[in-house]
């Protein structure tokens, strides 16, 4: 017999269990617990897409691949296909092939000791915030064979490629803090780079709006499609009522 210890228990367990499932994927994705800057984009500024395209054929579909998706994806940021061509493929890719990535993946395991992940889905599943701060966590450390280390991925293979815009970062350790340690540390830029603090920021903001759009290229057309669906709705709801109010005039 079910005792009502043992449906405690099992409602514990039940509990304990979904509390975990909603953590992990959380905790997977920032484990230092690092805190997160908010990434400032808007999916609906062409303008910003448009450069943070540029800004990743540039600097990154080198190591990087973004295999699910096609050149010809990049029309819908309002280029024609004569500005793709000229200014976004830099390879003798045409529009319909997909964004593969340029260095050899034998290579790269061998340089780096980890294949660089494919980059197509990344923003869902790192999400737009953890993108963010990655990209502007980069610090030097002596320790690492690349001579960099990451503030939200510690540990990390891929170095800073984005140094000479960023300039360097070191990591200044918490007040009453150990070196090394990932909490409370501060990021100060000991050398600057091309850009401002500023500009690199809305740089990256730019890489990382671009990076949620090839995640999710549908994603616009579906807010307008909802949009459409909640005039409808309302619509809907405005002749129904006057529908029931002819239909129930008379019973009174
Ligand atoms: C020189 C090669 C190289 C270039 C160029 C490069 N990366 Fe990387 N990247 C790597 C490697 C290697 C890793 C794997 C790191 C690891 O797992 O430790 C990585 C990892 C990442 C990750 C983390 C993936 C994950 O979820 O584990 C992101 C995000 C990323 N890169 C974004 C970029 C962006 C954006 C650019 C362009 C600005 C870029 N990378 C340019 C080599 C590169």
């Amino acid at each position: 017999m079910m005792t009502r210890n043992s449906w405690k228990n099992r409602t514990r367990n039940w509990v304990a269990s979904l509390v975990l499932a909603l953590a992990l994927p959380a905790a997977w994705a920032n484990p230092a617990g690092v805190k997160l800057d908010h990434a400032p984009i808007d999916p609906s500024n062409t303008a910003s897409l448009q450069r943070g395209a540029q800004h990743f054929m540039n600097y990154c579909l080198t190591c990087h691949g973004a295999q699910l998706a096609r050149f010809d994806l990049l029309l819908r940021l309002g280029l024609t296909e004569d500005q793709v061509k000229k200014n976004l493929i830099l390879t003798d890719a045409k529009m319909a092939d997909y964004m593969t990535v340029v260095l050899n993946p034998k290579d790269a395991k061998n340089w780096f000791g980890v294949p660089p992940p494919d980059l197509s889905v990344e923003a869902r599943v790192r999400g737009a915030d953890w993108l963010y701060s990655y990209l502007r966590g980069f610090y030097r450390d002596d320790h690492r064979d690349s001579g960099w280390n990451n503030r939200v991925f510690h540990g990390v293979a891929m170095p800073n490629v984005l140094w000479e815009l960023q300039g360097e970062q070191v990591l200044q350790p918490a007040e009453g803090g150990k070196p090394g340690e990932l909490h409370g540390e501060k990021l100060v830029l000991a050398s600057p780079g091309k850009l401002s603090p500023k500009e690199y920021d809305q740089f990256v903001a730019d890489l990382v709006n671009y990076l949620v759009f090839i995640a999710e290229p549908a994603r616009e057309t579906r807010v307008h499609i909802g949009y459409g669906v909640m005039i409808f709705l309302a619509i809907a709801f405005v002749i129904t009522r006057a529908l029931k109010k002819e239909y129930w005039k008379d019973v009174h």
